[in-house]
């Protein structure tokens, strides 16, 4: 297995982006094969077990009986990510005493492994919402698989929203909408992602009766030319407060990073 995957063309951000489509195409809602894992793994992060879900790497991910598709292999924040943005959450959190967050909310939840990591690592219940309904089966059974605690729902963020505890200071709602067309070799445009970033915040804010929150949100930045990506997201966010910016290492380090941003959101 080691030795096909070293014929991968890792490094590549050209490879990466067309097996991207092939996995957000043909291959969307398919459950990946071993092979299949350990080369997503090689060409979007450099490494087969840099692919990493629930503490689980791509090479071992059939054995241990998960399942992931296609477009969850592209679109889910991996293990290394997961806990950068947790440990983050934690030293803010432990600054910010007046806060007493009571819920994490994972408003796109894909396989689930962001909101896993946050609410373990802050000790806090975690409610998921997952639209797909092939996404949705197979995250549910890689919970039941894996023993993971999170309140999974079939529906809309919109839903989850309407029908989480009451709002306390410091929920952490992450925001983790699907890119689609918005991602270009330009950058992303987070105000036409699907559903539209502001149009999210605006659904955060009316749930929370004044009550403010923290908000995670990744972005992917193509290259130092990208004109787009961080302009877009200061616009999403003009009325929102920067708390920090957690930067994973990438494999193609000058021409594409995924980014993820901590903001406090006010009510
Ligand atoms: C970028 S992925 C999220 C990745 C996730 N953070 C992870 O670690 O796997 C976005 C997910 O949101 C789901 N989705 C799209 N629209 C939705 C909506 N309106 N409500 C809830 N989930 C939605 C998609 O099916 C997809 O699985």
């Amino acid at each position: 297995m080691r030795s096909m995957a070293q014929n991968y063309d890792a490094g590549s951000l050209r490879a990466a982006l067309t097996l991207r489509a092939s996995l957000l195409g043909p291959a969307r809602t398919r459950m990946l094969t071993e092979v299949e894992l350990v080369r997503a793994g090689q060409v979007l992060h450099g490494r087969p077990e840099r692919l990493a879900v629930y503490g689980v790497p791509a090479p071992q991910m059939i054995r241990r009986g998960l399942r992931l598709l296609g477009r969850t292999a592209v679109e889910c924040s991996v293990d290394d990510s997961c806990a950068a943005v947790t440990t983050a959450l934690c030293a803010y959190l432990a600054d910010a005493r007046e806060l007493s967050p009571g819920f994490v909310a994972d408003l796109f939840c894909g396989s689930g492994n962001l909101g896993r990591h946050v609410g373990t690592g802050l000790g806090l219940p975690v409610f998921a919402a997952e639209l797909d309904p092939d996404v949705y089966a197979a995250t549910r059974h890689n919970f039941e698989v894996m023993g993971i605690d999170v309140n999974l729902r079939h529906t809309d963020y919109r839903d989850l929203l309407a029908g989480l505890p009451p709002p306390r200071e410091g929920d952490v709602h992450l925001v983790e909408p699907p890119w689609g067309s918005a991602y270009t070799e330009r950058g992303l445009d987070l105000t036409v992602t699907s559903p539209p970033v502001p149009e999210i915040l605006a659904a955060i804010r009316a749930s929370r009766a004044g009550v403010p929150c923290v908000v995670v949100s990744q972005v992917a930045v193509v290259g130092p030319e990208d004109a787009v990506t961080l302009p877009t997201l200061a616009r999403c966010f003009a009325d929102a407060r920067h708390l920090t910016v957690i930067r994973p290492p990438s494999p193609f380090p000058d021409e594409a990073t995924v980014e993820f941003h901590v903001y406090a959101l006010p009510g």
